[in-house]
């Protein structure tokens, strides 16, 4: 994980607030509902205290009693209903607030791109967006309705109790931020802790993905059994973190008890013997006593359930700071000049990826004419990936620029870019779902023909012979077909729409030579007139080409 996500796991993140427009609703539900709540226990205990005076000290019988009797039971029916409708509001806007992130987290990593995503571990950001997000609920249905409450019904309670007793009042007051600054100590204690348990976490999921991808070739290697062992480790680190977490999770909540159960037998003692002494009346200890306890159990409540959400916060955290990674600076938004009539040219582009050594292109020029196929050829490694990459948009240069008529490419509104050209990455990717699924993704509103045309052109006649067709089914990544024939249907989702520009990163290399030859035969006529980036190894494919480009070696680091 390249960063580090401890600023996550803070009590109420605005920053959260900020990216879930759901959570701000709910917080101002949630205060609504804690002021009610904290009306509804000061008028709890000042009927209670009343009640028992009248019936201990007046002697007054049931009759009575009746009227605050109805009340305290309203009084009662009324907390009941605020705790359903808080369960109903958390539960819901839980649900909303996580769908909310992980669209936008989605949303966000697809305008990263792929150039980010590559630098990211894809099995991290899969735990983030599942189990991370849906581990907010608990702070959404409990941790922050109790925030709400630790601050609205200790202010309550200290208004009621110093409007009958000051010197109750202030023991209160003296003693009640013990409790938060006993929570703070623990909590910086625990910080690191639950990044680590979430580091833990995400390492897991990134190996067990890694893992589970890999398995044939583990498994051919012999390697199957010791990566089981490599996972158990890494599965007793998470173990021994989430154990950690809560071990001070249990420590403090005994802390606070002990804090808060001292500090309410504090103010009953003092009351207890002005009681006896004469100084106060019953009814004034009675509210004070009942309404004591009452003003630490909220702020202790917090400290409980912080400890049942801070992965959800260290999650959250994370997928703040997904989202706040800016998008590259898109510029001006000027419009696409016409392919058919401006050349795209490569201007001494150097790339160099995070974190490696040396530049993978050093200084590479390139001019594609329009109209005009060019292939690039050159030794493995020495960048030609990287210059189509380029071209997508995938891949900024470091030095150098690309142009389209002139215009530098990072003046285009990316989306508006891509939809101008097609592109066939070195390695395709196929979805299950259908083949004609997988072919019209280029093109969603084509018609059945002309996917059977696209596949076609890119000599994929296998499909025909298929007993279903172009709706044969495949499974994840393709599975279902061989290498060779993925390819040439990744080839013909990249001739399906007519692009202006036609990026192909090795389309051929997993054809036997008869294979390919048909794909050579039907290129030509389908890449007459378009702009053509052909990249390649086989000798074959240069026929299609009218000139070929050399690309050497990168140069040595600098
Ligand atoms: N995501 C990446 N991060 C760091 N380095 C990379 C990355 N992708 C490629 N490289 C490096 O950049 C250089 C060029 O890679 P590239 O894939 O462009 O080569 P290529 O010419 O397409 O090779 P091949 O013919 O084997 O496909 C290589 O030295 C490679 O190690
Ligand atoms: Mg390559």
């Amino acid at each position: 994980m390249p960063s580090s996500g401890e600023t996550g796991v803070r009590p109420l993140d605005p920053r959260l607030l900020d990216h879930a427009r759901a959570a701000r609703a709910y917080l101002v539900l949630c205060i609504g509902l804690g002021l009610a709540v904290a009306a509804l226990l000061v008028a709890q205990a000042t009927l209670l205290a009343g009640m028992i005076t009248a019936a201990f000290l007046g002697g007054a019988g049931l009759a009575a009693l009746r009227t605050p009797l109805l009340l305290l039971g309203a009084v009662v029916a009324g907390r009941a209903v605020l705790d359903w409708a808080q369960e109903v509001a958390a539960h819901r806007a839980g649900a909303a607030v996580i769908s909310q992130l992980r669209a936008k987290l989605l949303e966000h990593v697809v305008r990263l791109g792929p150039g980010w995503l590559s630098a990211e571990r894809s099995g991290e950001l899969g735990a983030l967006a599942t189990r991370g997000l849906d581990a907010l609920d608990g702070y959404f249905s409990r941790y922050l309705p109790q925030l709400v409450l630790a601050v609205l019904v200790p202010v309550a309670v200290l208004l009621r109790v110093f409007g009958v007793d000051l010197a109750a009042g202030l023991t209160i007051a003296v003693t009640l931020p013990l409790i938060p600054v006993f929570m703070v100590l623990v909590g910086l204690a625990s910080r690191h802790r639950a990044h680590r348990q979430w580091q833990a976490l995400s390492v897991l999921a990134g190996h067990f993905l890694d893992v589970v991808a890999g398995l044939p070739t583990l498994k051919v290697f012999g390697r199957a059994r010791a990566q089981a062992e490599t996972i158990r480790t890494v599965t007793d680190d998470h173990a021994r973190a989430t154990m950690g977490t809560l071990r001070v999770a249990f420590l403090s909540a005994l802390v606070l008890e002990l804090a808060s159960t001292l500090s309410v037998a504090l103010v009953a003692v003092g009351i207890g013997l002005r009681l006896l002494a004469g100084t106060v009346d019953l009814d004034t200890a009675l509210v004070v006593l009942i309404l004591a306890p009452e003003a630490y159990r909220p702020l202790r409540q917090v400290g409980v359930h912080h400890h049942a959400c801070v992965e959800g916060l260290a999650a959250a955290g994370r997928v703040v700071e997904v989202l706040e990674t800016p998008v590259p600076a898109a510029g001006a938004r000027v419009a696409v000049p016409d392919l058919r009539v401006r050349p795209v040219r490569v201007e001494g582009v150097t790339v160099r990826y995070p974190g490696a050594a040396g530049p993978a292109l050093a200084g590479a020029s390139l001019e594609l004419r329009p109209g005009e196929t060019v292939a690039l050829v050159g030794p493995s490694g020495c960048g030609k990936s990287t210059l189509a990459a380029l071209l997508v948009g995938f891949v900024t240069p470091t030095r150098g620029r690309v142009t389209v008529g002139g215009v530098d490419l990072s003046g285009f509104d990316p989306e508006g870019w891509r939809r101008r050209l097609a592109y066939l990455p070195q390695h395709p990717r196929l979805f299950a779902g259908t083949i004609a699924g997988n072919v019209r993704l280029a093109d969603p509103a084509a018609t059945d023909a002309a996917v059977r045309r696209a596949l076609a052109d890119a000599g994929a006649d296998f499909v025909d012979r298929l007993p279903d067709g172009i709706d044969t089914p495949l499974g994840e990544r393709g599975a279902g077909l061989s290498a060779g024939q993925r390819q040439r249907v990744a080839l013909a989702r990249a001739l399906l729409p007519d692009a202006g520009l036609l990026v192909l990163d090795e389309p051929t290399s997993a054809l036997d030579v008869a294979s390919e030859q048909t794909v050579v035969g039907r290129l030509g006529a389908v890449l007459a007139g378009r702009t053509v980036l052909l990249v390649t190894h086989r000798p074959a494919m240069l026929a299609l080409a009218h000139r070929v480009v050399r690309l050497g070696p990168a140069a040595v680091p600098v």
